[in-house]
């Protein structure tokens, strides 16, 4: 009896130890100590039409695990985007001023001087830099040293470039929703990456599409390779400038007013019925490098002309469609205007734009967009509604309201017809403004890049030298719960085959 219960004890001493040091060597006590504190980064999202601030955090210790970077808070800038400020000096810099002050109160003082600032601009400043390149440089020069100005670690401001643009939409995507490979606590993978998904991006004055492809990409420009966890990534993508909504509605204002003669009043077929606005031939319409081909020889500036609505879908679409070029073609297949693409495939995600255009269908239509006839049934529907009703319906503004028809002919042309989404793949986009409680948009993606936080090499070659001593010890720890616990079943059964015998 005495020995039996010596043995007992022996063999639970024995498991407790192999189930301590398991737990021990899994969970690192550096997790157990005090929490690791936020570090935090900012990025300013200098669009064409606005500038939007991001802060993101992480934790200390964690930088480079995939879905450990969140959103902290945003701030929208008001009036326009920094390239509406090309020739007034001081304009640019003095809206960044109260999102700038706003994050100086949003982070903690004692983090400051580590957090690190960025600035993208994008398609305004692309569009600036073709008009004037040296006004451009020099807001992009004035941003700069308003941003120096700041506590924080100033890193860069720059004008990104279409691919890149539409390859930190591609990632950003890709990171919040946790498809890249993940690695996990001592030195471990808890996924070794999935299937990614395509980034379909609509600004104010282009747009971009990124998705993940093994075909041939025929034209070099458009691929982008991304090394990332140890993984490489062959991207497809492409930026259409001028093709972000109010570049696109211009150039649709502009083949309206050139087609039917510089008259004072104009019929809009996208606009509602009956709708009408008034519109400068200058600051509205041809003052912009994406009208310039629709330019009339001669015509005063200043000169106004009425737009006079006649929501008529059929002639929508054609004076839409009439805007992308489906001819002259010098690869095996092109998206439009002569650009190859590779076929999609897999899942997308839309946002920006997108994503409003597609909210204001639904709520205006309740039509779910589930194929390409149903996105046409809904933006008939669309067209065909007056503004009050529409402003009634979303609770949205005339000046957002009038456009819904062109826009969602534009998306409905540029998706299919276009891009060459179909029955089958149309369905595989979702349309989102926010994925993990962040913003959809390039600029996570664009600070991730730029500060190593994913870096080109496999984490685990990284730590793999502690990973030998440690699986090692790990090992052994299990050896020992299984000799425990055979040592128990022993006991156990011996003890039972005596009680047989009694
Ligand atoms: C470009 O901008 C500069 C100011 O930076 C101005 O002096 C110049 O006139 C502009 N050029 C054109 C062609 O508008
Ligand atoms: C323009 O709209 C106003 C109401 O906003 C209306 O009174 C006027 O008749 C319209 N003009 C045209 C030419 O349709
Ligand atoms: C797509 O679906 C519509 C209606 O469901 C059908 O008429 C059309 O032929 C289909 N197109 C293709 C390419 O399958
Ligand atoms: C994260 O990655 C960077 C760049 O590869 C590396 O320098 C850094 O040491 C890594 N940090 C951690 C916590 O592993």
């Amino acid at each position: 009896m005495a020995l039996r219960d010596y043995r007992i004890i022996t063999a639970l001493v024995l498991l407790v130890l192999a189930i301590v040091g398991i737990v021990l060597l899994v969970f690192p006590a550096k997790d157990m100590e005090n929490p690791p504190e936020n570090m935090f980064g900012i990025v300013l999202d200098a669009g064409s039409s606005h500038t939007s601030m991001y802060i993101y955090k992480w934790l200390a210790d964690k930088q480079n695990d995939t879905g450990i970077v969140t959103q902290h808070s945003e701030c929208h800038a008001k009036g326009g985007g920094i390239s509406s400020y090309a020739g007034v000096r001081g304009g640019a810099a003095g809206s960044l001023k109260d999102c700038l002050k706003q994050a100086v109160k949003d982070i903690p003082k004692s983090r400051h001087h580590q957090t690190p600032l960025y600035l993208g601009a994008t398609a305004g400043m692309r569009l600036l830099g073709k008009v004037n390149a040296t006004e451009s440089k020099r807001v992009l020069k004035e941003v700069e040293k308003e941003m120096r100005s700041c506590p924080f670690k100033f890193k860069e401001a720059a004008i990104l470039s279409g691919q890149e643009e539409g390859a930190y939409g591609w990632v950003t995507v890709n990171y919040l929703l946790e498809n890249f490979a993940k690695y996990g606590f001592v030195g471990r993978w808890l996924n070794p990456g999935r299937q990614t998904i395509g980034a379909l991006d609509l600004g104010g004055a282009s747009t971009q599409i990124a998705f993940e492809t093994s075909e041939v990409v025929e034209d070099k420009d458009n691929v982008m390779e991304l090394k990332l966890y140890g993984k490489t990534y062959r991207l497809y993508t492409q930026s259409f400038l001028c093709y972000g909504q109010d570049q696109f509605l211009r150039k649709l204002l502009a083949h309206l007013i050139t087609t039917q003669g510089v008259k004072t009043q104009v019929s809009h077929p996208c606009y509602p019925q009956q709708y009408n606005t008034s519109v400068k031939l200058g600051h509205d319409v041809f003052d912009s490098p994406c009208t310039q081909s629709y330019k009339p020889a001669s015509f005063d500036p200043q000169k106004s002309v009425r737009v006079v609505g006649t929501g008529d879908y059929r002639s929508c679409l054609d004076s839409v469609t009439k805007l992308f070029s489906f001819e002259n073609c010098s690869y095996s297949k092109c998206s439009f205007n002569g650009v190859f693409q590779p076929n999609v495939t897999g899942n997308f995600m839309a946002f920006s734009a997108f994503f409003f255009t597609h909210k204001y269908i639904n709520s205006l239509t309740n039509i779910p967009i589930t194929s390409p006839s149903r996105l046409k049934e809904a933006i008939q529907l669309i067209c065909n509604m007056t503004i009050s009703e529409m402003t009634a319906k979303t609770k949205q503004s005339e000046k957002y309201m009038k456009n819904v028809c062109a826009v969602s002919n534009f998306v409905q042309v540029l998706l299919l017809q276009g891009y060459g989404f179909n029955n089958h793949s149309l369905p595989s986009i979702s349309f989102e403004k926010q994925a993990g409680g962040a913003s959809v948009g390039w600029a996570l993606g664009y600070m991730l890049s730029l500060s190593s936080m994913i870096p080109g090499e496999r984490l685990g070659l990284m730590k793999a030298l502690p990973l030998g001593p440690w699986a090692g010890i790990l090992f052994l720890f299990i050896t020992l719960l299984f000799i425990a616990l055979g040592y128990l079943l022993m006991i156990y059964r011996s003890t039972k085959s005596k009680e047989g015998i009694v």
